[in-house]
C-alpha cells in the first residue's frame, strides 16, 4: 500500500480525444497522482501526445503499456466496445482501472469485469467524473433533508450535434449512440438522487437511417418514489440541464454533467424558502476530472471502495439496456 505522500502512477490507454484534451491536463493539476506513460496504436501518435502533453514514456501498443512495471493504474478512453475487453486485459497485468463510460455494453460483459476484480483483486470503476462534483453531493444531501418535502419526480436532456461519420459515437459496432454516450449520465444521476433504483422503463429511440445508431431518444424511468424522464440526441442543439420536484420544492442544476472547470457551478432551488423566492447555490469552480482521478487514486492508497463501484455501473447497465428493449417492443420493460 502506497503512503499519503507517493504519488499514483497512471498510464493512459489510447491517446483519445477526451484523455488529451480533459483528463490528462486535469490529471497534472493534482499532487497526488501523475500520469507517466501513454500508448497508442500509433508509436508516432503515442510520442507526439507525450511530447505535447508532458509524459516520460509512451508506447506503441497497449499491450506495452500493460507490462510497464512503473504504472499502479490505467485510465481507459477506448471507443465502448474495447472498454471490458481493455479492463479485463489490465487488471490481469495487475493493473487498477478507471474505465471511461459506458464501462460495458451487455450484462455478460459487466459480469466478466466483476469476476475479474474479485480474482485479481484490483480497484476497478466506472468514470462518471458528475459523481465527484460537489454540486451532486449538495444536491443529493438537500434532498436527504427533505428541501423538497417528498421527491415526486424529475426531468433531464443532454444533447449536442455530431454528425461526423468518422466519429465513434457514429458507428453502431464500436458501441456509438446517444443512449451509450450520453444518455447513461441522466440515468446516472437520477439513480443517485433517487437513492433508488428504476422498477420498469418506456423509451421511444429514433435511429439514424445511414449510421443505424439512435440519434434522439425519450425516456421514462419509474422509480418507487417517483418518475423521471429525459431527452438525449446527438443531433440537436448543445444542451444539458436537470430538475427535480417534490411536494414542497424543485431543484434545478443548470450544468449537472459538464460544468466548467474555470466557473462557478450553481443549484437553484424554488418554492423551499417561506417568501418563496428564487435561492441560488453556487460552488467554486473545480475540475471535476481532477476530483475524480484523485478520488480513486485514495481508493488505492487506502483500500476504500472507488466512487462509481461495478455494482453501481451494472445497475446503470440494466437499464440503458432496459430502454433499448422498451423501445424496440413499444411497451414498458422491467428492468
Ligand atoms: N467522461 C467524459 O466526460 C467523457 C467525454 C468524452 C468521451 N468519453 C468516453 O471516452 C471514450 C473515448 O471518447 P473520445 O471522444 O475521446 O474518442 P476518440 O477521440 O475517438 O478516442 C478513442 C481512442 O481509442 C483508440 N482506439 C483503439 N481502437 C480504436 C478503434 N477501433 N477505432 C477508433 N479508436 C480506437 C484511439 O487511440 P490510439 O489511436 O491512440 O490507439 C482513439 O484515439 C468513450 O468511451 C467515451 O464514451 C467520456
Amino acid at each position: 500500500m502506497k503512503t499519503i505522500n507517493e504519488k499514483i502512477r497512471w498510464g493512459v490507454l489510447g491517446a483519445a480525444n477526451i484523455a488529451q484534451k480533459s483528463v490528462i491536463p486535469a490529471a497534472q493539476k493534482s499532487r497526488q497522482l501523475e500520469i507517466t506513460a501513454i500508448a497508442s496504436r500509433s508509436e508516432e501518435k503515442a510520442q507526439e501526445a507525450a511530447e505535447f502533453l508532458g509524459i516520460k514514456n509512451y508506447y506503441g501498443s497497449y499491450e506495452a503499456l500493460l507490462q510497464d512495471p512503473d504504472i499502479d493504474a490505467l485510465y481507459i478512453p477506448l471507443p465502448n466496445h474495447l472498454h471490458a475487453q481493455w479492463a479485463i486485459a489490465a487488471m490481469e497485468a495487475g493493473k487498477h482501472v478507471l474505465c471511461e463510460k459506458p464501462i460495458a455494453l451487455s450484462l455478460e460483459e459487466i459480469d466478466a469485469i466483476i469476476r475479474t476484480r474479485d480474482k485479481t483483486g484490483m480497484k476497478i470503476g466506472e468514470a462518471f467524473m458528475v459523481k465527484s462534483h460537489p454540486q451532486w453531493e449538495a444536491a443529493v444531501k438537500l434532498k436527504n433533508e427533505g428541501v423538497l418535502g417528498t421527491l415526486t419526480g424529475g426531468q433531464g436532456s443532454f444533447t449536442y450535434y455530431n454528425d461526423n461519420p468518422q466519429n465513434v459515437r457514429n458507428m453502431y459496432n464500436k458501441g456509438g449512440g446517444g443512449l451509450w454516450d450520453i444518455g447513461v449520465y441522466p440515468v446516472f444521476t437520477s439513480r443517485l438522487f433517487f437513492g433508488e433504483e428504476p422498477e420498469s422503463v418506456c423509451a421511444i429511440v429514433e435511429s439514424d437511417p445511414q449510421f443505424g445508431i439512435d440519434r434522439l431518444a425519450s425516456a421514462i424511468l419509474k422509480f418507487p418514489s417517483g418518475q423521471f424522464s429525459f431527452i438525449c440526441g446527438t443531433q440537436t442543439n448543445s444542451y444539458q440541464h436537470i430538475r427535480f420536484f417534490g411536494t414542497k420544492g424543485t431543484l434545478e442544476i443548470p450544468m449537472p454533467f459538464n460544468p466548467s472547470p474555470t466557473e462557478k457551478a450553481t443549484i437553484l432551488l424554488s418554492g423551499t424558502k417561506a417568501d418563496k423566492q428564487l435561492q441560488t447555490i453556487s460552488f467554486d469552480a473545480v475540475d471535476q476530472y481532477t476530483l475524480e482521478l484523485e478520488a480513486f487514486s485514495e481508493a488505492i492508497r487506502t483500500g476504500r471502495e472507488v466512487p462509481v463501484p461495478l455494482e453501481n455501473s451494472r445497475h446503470n447497465t440494466a437499464v440503458i439496456l432496459a430502454l433499448f428493449r422498451a423501445a424496440e417492443q413499444g411497451k414498458w420493460e422491467t428492468v
